[in-house]
């Protein structure tokens, strides 16, 4: 993709993360909870309203554009680009006004993300990458650590809102946490990555996320120089999300197996 289209591309990304982040740091009085596929997952009204925000100033800015978001919406593309946003990134975070939730914003094509930015205003920061231009924190270049050792390494993991899932997920945690520094919870798979993107962690692993968890967060991540990928090396996916940096990645995948 040409340079001038990532950068149109890009600069309307930064400007919906923070409209969104705008929109949802005034927090409703009370919260209507809608359940989607147990009782434990659910979306509240600002999920919705800020999908709606980020989908009409697509639509409006670029028609032709694609829109994957996880609040249902689902536009085919005709130009070729598709955008993939999570409206709302650490929702339980959100709902419980403890840090770290987020929107994360990406625009692909068939050559795969072109533009990623997660909006995180209550811990004061917007990353963005464009593929092959750099990862920026706030508008300054981030690189990722790479540890050594997995005795080194402070770890970030999220669990899903499947229970099945999660029992894997204790499982797989149950093998991983005896090997590590420490690990970390946060809430929010947008910031996870984007903190191993800066150097405030060192890896994230999850099993079970969705493109939309990734997508933006992934981008990052790569340009700040950690490598991304599913298990034993396979694509990242629905599967599995490993990311770290080149040493590490290597050392956590073994050890995830
Ligand atoms: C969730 C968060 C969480 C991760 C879950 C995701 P949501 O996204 O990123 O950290 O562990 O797997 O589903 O539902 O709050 O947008
Ligand atoms: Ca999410
Ligand atoms: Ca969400």
């Amino acid at each position: 993709m040409e340079i001038s289209l990532q950068l149109e591309l890009l600069e309307l990304a930064k400007a919906m993360g923070r409209e969104a982040g705008a929109l949802l740091s005034q927090r409703p009085s009370g919260f209507e909870l809608s359940t989607k596929s147990n009782e434990i997952d659910f979306a509240t009204q600002m999920d919705k309203a800020s999908e709606a925000h980020i989908v009409s100033r697509i639509r409006s800015a670029r028609p032709d554009d694609g829109v994957i978001g996880e609040e249902g919406s689902n536009i085919p593309s005709k130009s070729g680009i598709t955008w993939v946003i999570d409206p709302l990134d650490g929702t339980v975070n959100y709902l419980y006004n403890l840090p770290g939730w987020n929107i994360c914003i990406a625009a692909k094509d068939n050559a795969g993300v072109q533009v990623g930015v997660v909006s995180a205003p209550s811990v004061n920061s917007l990353w963005h990458a464009r593929k092959g231009g750099g990862a920026f924190h706030n508008d300054r270049p981030i690189k990722c650590n790479d540890p050594k050792e997995l005795s080194g390494a402070l770890i970030a993991t999220g669990f899903s809102y499947d229970v099945k899932k999660r029992i894997e997920q204790a499982e797989m945690f149950s093998q991983i946490i005896p090997k590590i520094r420490d690990a970390r919870r946060l809430g929010g798979a947008g910031v996870d990555l984007s903190y191993v993107a800066m150097g405030v962690l060192d890896g994230f692993y999850e099993y079970g996320l969705n493109e939309w968890d990734y997508a933006a967060g992934g981008l990052i991540a790569t340009e700040a120089g950690a490598i991304i990928s599913g298990r034993n090396g396979a694509p990242v996916g629905k599967e599995m999300t490993i990311v770290a940096g080149p040493t590490l990645h290597g050392l956590l995948s073994a050890a995830i197996g």
